[in-house]
């Protein structure tokens, strides 16, 4: 299965970027799945229904979220109305919305797709390596599902490498959202699963992570309410990873970086 998983959507600019490229990007590439991170769509905080809508128009299957999941209200009474939205599996029980989705292609292949938050430096929430575990239990790779996708949305790099070789031989990809800054170091694991602590965002990176460059440093500066923050507005790279995997036995075959469009460097899967 040949699958791109892009990383958190930041703005307008990450919006844009992603609408008018993906389809394009998706042929090119002969994606079968495309999995995006959309917590910080809206103004960079939380996803509203029609921007949900307009990604999965442009090819989007699932759609995976983060701390910001409810940022927008109106997402809470309508995600149990879309399962391809999920929000994090470690939510507590009662939540609304669920932690997973499997997506089931034209041809009968299916993809788990599991969204988690982490626990170092973020809000206090249930086991994220007992979520996992769970998800990947219910849905065994090799037999019910060809493909498993992780999207651990997290911090700490040190908390998303151990959920990458906790998982490691038992799913396809685990890749880290919500630092917004790529890294270099997607890898296949040696039990046979494809690795990157994190896909980095599809925003403007002249800003901070995102958000306009001079209120989001000033707030480093003085211990006093600046102005509010509001995502820049330049040109978006959209980042994340590209996977091929083995139908067979569900584990990747090959791994490599997406960075395309806006100021980074760039990198086109060639695999
Ligand atoms: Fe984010
Ligand atoms: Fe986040």
């Amino acid at each position: 299965m040949r699958i791109l998983f892009l990383g958190d959507v930041v703005g307008r600019s990450g919006r844009d970027a992603l609408t008018a490229q993906l389809p394009e990007l998706k042929s090119r590439l002969r994606a079968d799945l495309v999995v995006v991170n959309g917590e910080n769509a809206s103004h960079g905080f939380g996803l509203a229904p029609e921007m949900a809508r307009a990604f999965f128009t442009a090819g989007a299957d699932v759609v995976s979220l983060g701390n910001h999941s409810w940022d927008r209200k109106e997402i809470i009474p309508w995600i149990d109305q879309e399962p391809r939205v999920i929000r994090p599996a470690n939510y507590p029980p009662g939540t609304p919305g669920k932690g997973s989705f499997v997506a089931v292609l034209g041809d009968g292949r299916k993809a788990l797709v599991v969204n988690v938050l982490g626990r170092l430096f973020m809000e206090p929430v249930d086991d994220p390596f007992r979520a996992v575990q769970a998800e990947v239990q219910a849905h065994p790779l090799g037999k019910s599902v060809q493909a498993a996708i992780i999207d651990v949305h997290a911090e700490a790099s040190s908390e998303k490498a151990a959920m990458g070789h906790s998982f490691d031989g038992l799913v396809s990809l685990v890749v880290g959202t919500h630092t917004h800054t790529p890294t270099a170091d997607h890898q296949i694991l040696a039990g046979g699963t494809a690795y990157m602590t994190d896909a980095g965002m599809c925003g403007d990176y002249d800003s901070v992570i995102g958000m306009q460059k001079g209120a989001a440093s000033l707030r480093f500066w003085r211990k006093v309410p600046t102005e509010k923050l509001a995502p820049a507005e330049g040109d978006a790279t959209l980042c994340g990873i590209f996977v091929v995997t083995d139908d067979t036995t569900g584990l990747a075959t090959g791994v490599a970086p997406l960075r395309l469009g806006g100021r980074l460097s760039q990198a086109m899967p060639t695999i």
